[in-house]
This record gives C-alpha cells, structure tokens and sequence, in this order.
C-alpha cells in the first residue's frame, strides 16, 4: 500500500517546491577561510586541556543536494592545545558518525564536536562531523528520501568530499577513521568493508558525489546493529528463552529462527581464536564466555575495591570467584543481561522497527526484509523477499562485503560492545571480529562487563589506538 509521509503532503505538495530539484550544483571545494575560532576545555586523564580550533560548520559534500540540511558536514581542526600551537597538516581524521537508529542526522543543528570528537581534538586530531539521511527523511511531497541506502551513500560522498579537497584540507585523508555507535557502528563497519564497491556508484553519481575514494584506514563500531537479515535468528539463539517484561515470545517461532540461526553460522565458517576451531551454535557460548565475558568479568572484578568486589558477589550469585577467577553459566548471563525485544526482534510483523522502515522506499514507508517475516505475515510459505529489497540488504551488510573480500578494507578494527546491550545478539559483533581476524585484519574487540548498549568505559583507550596505528 503506498503511504504518504505527511497526511496533508497533498497540500503541503502545492506549496513548497520538492528541495530534490530546486537546489543548485555546488563546487565540492573546501574553503579554508570559512571557519570561527573556539575554545574548548575537555577533561583527559592528564587533566584539564583548553583546545583552541577552527570550526567550519555546515559544508555540503555533494554537489547535487537532496536536502543539505543532511548532507552537509562540519569540519573541526585544532589549532592550539593550552595554548601551545599544533600543526595538524597530518593529523588522523575522526570521522564521527552520530547516527542512532538508522535516523538521519540533520547537519544544520549540529555546532560542536561530540565528547569523542572532544578527545579527538585535545589529542591534535582533525574532527569531521558529517549529517545524513535516514529512514525518518520525508519531503514536503510526501516522499521518503532517505531510505537504505541513502544513509551510507552520504557517508561515503562525505568521505569523497574530504577526499577531494586533500590539499586544502588539514588531516591526512589516508588516516581516516570512522567511529559510530549502535546503527552508526553498522555504518562505520560498512564504510570500513565496501570501499568503492560498484553497487553504489549510481546512487554516488545521482548526488553529484565527489570521484574520489571512499576508503578509510581504519574503523571503530560500538554495538553494531549490523548483519541485519540474520539478526532475528541469532536474537533467539541468545534470548530465545529468556522472558521479556511480558512474557517468553512464541516458543515455536523462536525454535525456528534458532534452528535458522544454526545454519547460517555454520555457512560462515569461521573459525575461533587460538585454534578453537568452527564456530558453531552450539560451542558459541563456550566461545562467548572464555574469550569475552570470562576475561571482562575478571578485570571488572579485580579492579573493584575490595568492599564493592564483595558485594556485586553477594548480590550475583550466579557468579563463583576463586582465586581472582570467576566463573558463570552463559544461561545465568543471559539471565541477568535479559531480553528487550518482541519476537523478531528486528523484522517485527508490525514494521514498527528501524530495521522495516530503513527498507521502505520512496512511497512505502516499511518493508519486511527477511522471508520469514514475510512468509508470517503474507500467509504464503512460498513468499521471497523482492529482488530489490535483498540488494538493499547487502548493501547495508558489513558480512556482504566482507565475503566477497573485494575493494581496500579498512586494515584496522576497534568493536566494543557491553556485555549487557540487548539490541542484538552477541555473537553479532564477535562474528564481525571472527571474520575480520580470519582475514588477517588487526582487530582490537573488548565488551565491558554490565556495559549497556554503546558502552564506552574508555574513550582515552581509543584515542591511543588511534595514535598506535597512525604512528608510522
Ligand atoms: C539502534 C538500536 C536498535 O535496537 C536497533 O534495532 C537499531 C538501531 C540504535 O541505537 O542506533
């Protein structure tokens, strides 16, 4: 059915004119003397630092507009930190995605670095903010305009812009670095797998999109929502069994998408660190808890004092500790973390989820992306997902590049994640790990203990990432 993004668009129609066509072709050439001056003061572990920059706000990056509110990026470059100058003619690049949900991220309301962004400057990094579109976008017509894959088609443009503009620009576009939490982790992992891939040089072209790369050197994800067409199977492999505020979810459904879940791992072939050898459903939480939760739960304890140490013991007695060891049963884990979504999690039967309305389209404003999905709700056991629809899956899908291993992958990885996020499974991240190790890719992967969703328990450990890779 189609629906219109606005009830009175057919109104709204007859008096704006669609932004698509009314902007004008923009030169893509970054001006180096558009900028204010500020200062920041931005607390670090060696103190206080006031950082002086240059801050160029609201630049489109493509040169054919749908909407520059979105497309359009700010451009932050130190320039002295208490007050000793900087040259940062080399500097890395943080691109810092802002995106959550798949929503877009509107550039024009925008005027600061984040607190990533503000470590990233007190460190003597350039800071590149872009705004994009998202599944929310809708014009005055009533048009959705930023459906998938129009968010990672923008991202990849401002990539280009930077690109383009190597000379003027301070920073060294070939130590760019993308940073994003939650959808914006699956963002920052694509644009780390799918570097000039040829599926979206059309969707490139029609933007007006610099001709440059769109390759960036390395690549952090907090909670990537990523691999979306697997992640209802693997949310039932995780919390299948476990209740949500209103109960277990469909017991039959969910052995379904489990037994699914099972299959595709075993298709990934992948294989475990340390020789551990094929992940599989079933050794997964073996897997889970000696590389990950085992080795997060030990320094979380061993770095409470004492007193507090005693006491989350007491209050989690799920958890045995002997002689600075801890050790738990995964179900008890999963207990403890609990279950935030319906059954799917992801391609809900309502289309009331991000993931639905990422894949509408222009005149639609949801669509189901997995053939169980579809199969429930259409009643026909037989029913695929239109040809269409998988394409845009893949181009959204860090996996899908990643196996076809083509084009420049970022070479270095940084995936956290909180042992407590329930948006997705666990074995999401970790299977993004797996593959990027298996392909001899430098990875540097924690999750810290009762972190939640887009935890960060050490945003100073990145910045030093940053440094250590970019060193020479
Ligand atoms: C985000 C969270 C979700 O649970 C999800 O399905 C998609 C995106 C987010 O926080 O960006």
């Amino acid at each position: 059915m189609e629906q219109k993004c606005l009830l009175s668009s057919l109104i709204l129609a007859s008096l704006f004119i669609s932004t698509s066509c009314s902007q004008p072709k923009k030169a893509l050439r970054f001006e180096t003397g558009n900028f204010t001056e500020e200062t920041r003061t931005v607390q670090t572990s060696s103190g206080e630092k006031e950082v002086t920059y240059k801050a160029y706000l609201h630049i489109p990056y493509v040169s054919n507009p749908v909407d520059t509110d979105y497309q359009s990026l700010n451009i932050y470059v130190p320039i002295s930190i208490n007050g000793s100058p900087i040259d940062p003619s080399s500097a890395p690049i943080l691109f810092d995605i802002a995106v959550g949900g798949f929503m877009s991220v509107n550039n024009a309301k925008v005027k600061e670095p984040s607190y990533r962004g503000d470590l990233s400057l007190a460190a003597g990094y350039v800071v590149v903010a872009p705004g994009c579109r998202g599944w929310d976008n809708c014009s005055a017509d009533g048009t959705y305009y930023g459906k998938a894959p129009a968010a990672i088609v923008d991202l990849k443009s401002a990539i280009r812009y930077l690109r383009h503009n190597e000379r003027e620009l301070p920073g060294n576009t070939e130590h760019i670095i993308s940073v994003g939490c939650s959808a914006g982790g699956a963002l920052s992992a694509l644009l780390g797998a799918s570097a000039n891939n040829s599926l979206f040089t059309p969707y490139l072209e029609e933007i007006g999109a610099a001709d440059a790369s769109d390759h960036v050197f390395a690549t952090a994800c907090y909670s990537p929502i990523t691999d979306l067409e697997h992640a209802d199977m693997a949310y039932e492999w995780m919390f299948g069994s476990t209740p949500t505020s209103s109960g277990l979810v469909d017991q039959e459904l969910s052995e379904q998408l489990k037994s699914d879940f099972s299959k595709y791992q075993l298709s990934l072939n992948l294989q475990g660190k340390d020789g551990f050898g094929l992940l599989t459903a079933e050794n997964y939480r073996d897997y889970l808890t000696t590389y990950y939760l085992v080795p997060s739960l030990t320094k979380f304890l061993n770095e409470s004092p004492n007193i507090q140490r005693e006491e989350y013991l007491k209050r989690n007695a799920w958890i045995t500790w002997e002689n600075g060891s801890p050790n738990f049963k995964f179900d008890d884990y999963v207990t403890h973390v609990g279950r935030l979504k319906g059954l799917p999690a992801f391609d809900d039967f309502g289309k009331g989820q991000p993931e639905p309305l990422l894949f509408g389209n222009e005149i639609t404003n949801a669509r189901h992306f997995t053939d169980f999905s579809l199969r429930h709700t259409s009643k026909n056991i037989d029913a695929n997902v239109e040809e269409e629809v998988r394409k845009l899956v893949n181009m959204m899908n860090a996996f899908y590049f990643l196996k076809n291993n083509e084009g420049e992958i970022a070479q270095h990885w940084w995936l956290r994640n909180g042992t407590s996020d329930n948006h997705t499974s666990q074995t999401v991240m970790i299977n993004l790990a797996a593959k990027l190790e298996n392909m001899n890719k430098n990875v540097d992967t924690w999750i810290f203990w009762d972190g939640d969703h887009c935890a960060d328990n050490d945003p100073e450990g990145f910045i030093t990432w940053i440094e250590t890779i970019t060193r020479d």
